[in-house]
């Protein structure tokens, strides 16, 4: 597998990361994950600026920064993928510097690292829908920020998997807010819900698409947060994000979601989706 990491292309197995990399020591650092389709990006400006919004959020100065799409070109240039379709990762942290909370003085470099690997495209005929379980939101109250201290997101999710569930849905106090690592939707009346995009959540680019898409097709929407009990007896859930896209919930907490398939709502959004996505080729 070959890598970027600070300007560099090699085989991942070549690549020396210092071990006061404050990602490394602190997860002090951001991220991206991009979608591939057919070797093209998918709202990469979008995925762009989150980045660089994150990273000023933390006061990472990516000065200079060209931007994900040269390098996720030659990646793809050095290593290609099955029908183009994968995603990138890409990661700055704060840079290298011997352990001290605060940060390092004078400042460094920051680190970057990126690749691509193959994902394929999800098939929603084959695609099972996800069995979800409800997990109290034990995270930090800066959810907006893309960034890579997931251990909050790590254990909801290694907790939903030893329920046998795909995905955890969080609450706050019985409020919902997202996934581990997906916004969550639901369809109440015929009306479409999701979570206000504040500091209680991660302003997916899918999420955002997806309510674009919504707005388009003349479906009612609200951002305004619904409780785990009013969720329980929605008529349609599901879940979206850069790596399931818009992935309908059948089951959650044991209680299956409308009549246990993918609902009409869900289905006209993903109709929509790949249209969406369509226009890039
Ligand atoms: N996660 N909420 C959380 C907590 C997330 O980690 C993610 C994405 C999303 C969806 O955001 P987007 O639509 O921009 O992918 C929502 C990425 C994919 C990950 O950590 O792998």
């Amino acid at each position: 597998m070959e890598v970027f990491w600070n300007g560099q292309y090699d085989s991942i197995d070549r690549i020396c990361i210092h071990p006061n990399d404050r990602g490394f020591l602190f997860g002090d650092g951001v991220y991206e994950v991009v979608r591939i389709y057919g070797g093209r990006c998918f709202e990469m400006a979008a995925h762009e600026r989150r980045l660089l919004e994150s990273a000023a959020s933390i006061g990472i100065e990516l000065e200079g920064f060209e931007g994900m799409e040269p390098v996720m070109k030659k990646l793809l240039s050095r290593q290609s993928l099955p029908d183009g379709n994968g995603v990138l990762y890409y990661q700055v942290t704060r840079g290298t510097a011997p352990r001290k909370h605060f940060f390092p003085e004078p400042t460094v470099q920051p680190n970057h690292y990126a690749y691509v690997q193959v994902l394929p495209v999800p098939d929603l005929e084959l695609r099972p829908g996800a069995k979800a379980v409800s997990l109290p939101d034990r995270r930090w109250l800066e959810c907006h920020i893309k960034s890579i201290s997931l251990l909050g997101s790590v254990l909801a999710a290694e907790k939903a998997k030893q329920n046998q569930a795909s995905e955890a849905v969080l609450h706050r106090d019985g409020i919902v807010t997202e996934g581990s690592h997906t916004n969550v939707f639901a369809v109440m009346d015929n009306i479409l819900w999701t979570h206000p995009a504040n500091h209680l959540v991660l302003n997916g680019i899918t999420r955002r698409v997806v309510l674009e898409l919504a707005r388009r097709a003349g479906m009612e929407f609200k951002e305004v947060p619904i409780e785990l009990a009013q969720l329980k007896n929605a008529s349609e859930i599901f879940l979206t994000g850069t790596t399931v896209e818009i992935w309908p919930v059948v089951e959650l907490d044991g209680l299956t979601v409308g009549d246990g398939k993918t609902g009409p709502i869900t289905r006209e959004l993903q109709s929509a989706f790949d249209q969406n996505v369509d226009l890039l080729a």
